[in-house]
């Protein structure tokens, strides 16, 4: 069996810390690996309602932002999903292998739709089939993604294991998520229990890519902490997760344990550490938006760079989906 990347991000606003720590720089060490393709899910972001003129301006803004994080399109293969059209026609093939039961059991439908499941799209509640689609047309075998993937990659695996069963032939791999050990969750900076995301009303829960320094400071210096010094070891910090978050992500940043930050600033308070993060965000950070700023002044060239995309993705799924029809006994 090949290996293979496959991993894909919402179209919707910028990218943020948590989208950065948990799957991007994964996305973009694995690159060197191992075959891989980076897909922006316009096709999942239309399940709730969207701006048309937002979607293309985001998916354009999408596409800068990977490239300016390191994604190299020389190297792999970054399209938009609504371009290859085998996706939906996979993603309606495993709609009648998922079993509703199945669907029932996400989290993420139960969390987006919230009390009005009623009224929520029924493109919202086979969302993850569009997801197992997306990775399984590809014959994947890797899938870098942050924890919160985790549920939609098990039905991945459920949907691909069926469907081999129910047509007795071994046609698609079982995919293993990737999932980093200690930026898997990146949390609010506001809450500790929830996770850093994109559609937290507060812009002071989450550090953009596209933050100036300012923010970023000011962001840091206001993220929620408690009163107590930093401890000597991890096993201290389970009770603290908004001091345990910083903890994380100025371990990332610095490609460091959580121990190694802890044998550094143990005893010390959280506004000299508080300081110190802030000015290894803003180095990490500034780089990248200067290039993103550059990317997006070029829009001919982002285009061009999706298209080619699109070309070499079809070329992979074309024969997978050849094969799936086959065996499912279409004319
Ligand atoms: P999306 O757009 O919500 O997020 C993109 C990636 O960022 C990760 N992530 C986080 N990781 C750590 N901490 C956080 N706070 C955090 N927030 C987001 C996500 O886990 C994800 O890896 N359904 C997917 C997109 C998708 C996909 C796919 C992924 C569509 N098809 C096929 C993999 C394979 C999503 O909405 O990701």
């Amino acid at each position: 069996m090949i290996k293979r990347i496959f991993s894909g991000i919402q179209p919707t606003g910028n990218l943020h810390l948590g989208n950065y720590l948990g799957a991007i720089t994964n996305w973009v060490a694995m690159q060197h690996d191992m075959p891989s393709i980076f897909c922006i899910v316009d096709l999942h972001a239309i399940t709730v309602a969207q701006d048309p003129v937002a979607l293309r301006a985001g998916t354009r803004d999408m596409a800068a932002a990977l490239i300016a994080c390191g994604i190299d399109t020389d190297k792999a293969i970054l399209f938009h999903q609504s371009a290859v059209r085998e996706h939906t026609e996979l993603a309606w093939i495993l709609n009648c292998t998922a079993r509703m039961g199945w669907l029932n059991r996400m989290t993420q439908f139960k969390d987006k739709a919230g009390k009005d499941k009623e009224g929520a799209s029924v493109g919202l509640f086979t969302y993850p089939v569009l997801q197992a689609a997306d990775v399984l047309a590809y014959k994947a075998t890797h899938v870098p993604v942050g924890d919160d993937q985790k549920q939609h990659l098990e039905l991945m695996r459920d949907i691909a294991q069926k469907f081999n069963t129910d047509f007795g032939r071994q046609i698609f791999p079982l995919p293993e998520p990737i999932i980093p050990k200690t930026a898997g969750r990146i949390m609010s900076l506001r809450d500790g229990s929830a996770k850093m995301s994109k559609s937290d009303a507060s812009d002071m829960s989450r550090i953009n890519l596209t933050d100036d320094a300012d923010s970023i400071v000011a962001k840091i210096r206001k993220a929620k902490t408690d009163a107590e010094a930093l401890p000597d070891n991890a096993a201290d910090l389970k009770n603290r997760p908004e001091a345990e978050n910083l903890v994380v992500i100025y371990a990332c940043l610095n490609k460091i344990s959580v121990d190694a930050v802890l044998a550094e600033w143990a005893g010390q308070g959280f506004g000299a550490f508080k300081a110190k993060l802030a000015e290894r965000l803003v180095e990490t950070l500034a780089p990248i938006t200067s290039e993103l700023v550059k990317l997006q002044a070029d829009i001919p060239h982002i285009d061009a760079v999706l298209a080619k995309g699109a070309d070499a993705a079809r070329a992979i799924v074309a024969p997978v989906l050849a094969e799936v029809r086959s065996v499912v006994g279409f004319l």
